[in-house]
């Protein structure tokens, strides 16, 4: 059976006072469900001796492919670890819009994470104009397909559904949209890893879940929990969405 995960991206967001409500997340009571934070890389070591002897993990939000080198301004998924991360998001869309990553960029960087011993949480999902156009399930398994290499299993990777046009923004798919994707995510993944690893990787929902929407988004049968964005800046909402799990 699938462990539930609540996972926060904090993304560009988050100074030293934060600690105060990542100790509040650390000390959330969690029974089946994991727990973990991906502050901003500056904060990583000081939310990593936060989560100390709590379950709470920490994670980066991205990482280069390789492992050291003249690559200014990015880290490494060795350096992640090395600053007690155990989960690093991959291919976010914000980041493949910012920074143009492909798919096979993110099938590299998730080796790499592999590779350092970090759980990838690999990041997809369509824009408003495939998702009017029709186009969401050639698009989304298009990117499962080019951003997972072979190797997956249920420990070393988390797949993350993240409609473009839901995050940040306060819409959300219907449930039977959000279960469309996520049945055609699981048979897809079993498909091409198996019954049993295929069965094993859990999948995420992502896109303004917020306290209020989200039991509803968990009762779907292949949402095995979410990947939080403002939701996960405050204890008191991330606790919620913690607590509808
Ligand atoms: O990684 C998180 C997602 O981009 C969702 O962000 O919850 O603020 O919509 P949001």
């Amino acid at each position: 059976m699938r462990r539930k995960l609540a996972a926060g991206n904090w993304k560009m967001n988050g100074l030293g006072t934060a600690q105060d409500e990542l100790r509040a997340i650390a000390a959330t009571p969690t029974r089946q469900t994991d727990l973990l934070i991906c502050p901003p890389s500056t904060l990583l070591e000081r939310a990593a001796i936060v989560a100390s002897d709590t379950p709470l993990e920490i994670g980066g939000q991205d990482c280069h492919a390789n492992p050291t080198g003249a690559h200014t301004g990015d880290i490494s998924a060795e350096m992640l670890a090395d600053c007690g991360a155990s989960y690093v998001i991959l291919g976010h869309s914000e980041r493949r819009t910012d920074h143009n990553e492909s798919n096979a960029q993110v099938a590299a960087k998730t080796l790499a994470a592999w590779t350092s011993g970090l759980t990838a949480v690999v990041c997809l999902g369509e824009s408003l104009k495939e998702r009017q156009s029709g186009q969401t399930l050639d698009v989304i398994t298009a990117q499962l397909a080019g951003s997972l290499p072979d190797g997956a299993t249920g420990e070393n990777t988390v797949v993350a559904y993240e409609p473009i046009w839901a995050i940040g923004t306060g819409l959300v798919p219907e449930i039977a949209q959000i279960d469309e994707v996520h049945t055609i995510l699981r048979a897809e993944l079993v498909k091409r890893f198996g019954v049993m690893t295929g069965d094993a990787i859990r999948l995420l929902y992502g896109g303004s879940v917020k306290p209020d929407n989200a039991a509803e988004i968990f009762a779907v049968p292949n949402v095995d929990g979410a990947l939080v964005g403002g939701a996960s800046l405050k204890s008191h909402d991330f606790k919620a969405i913690i607590d509808a799990l």
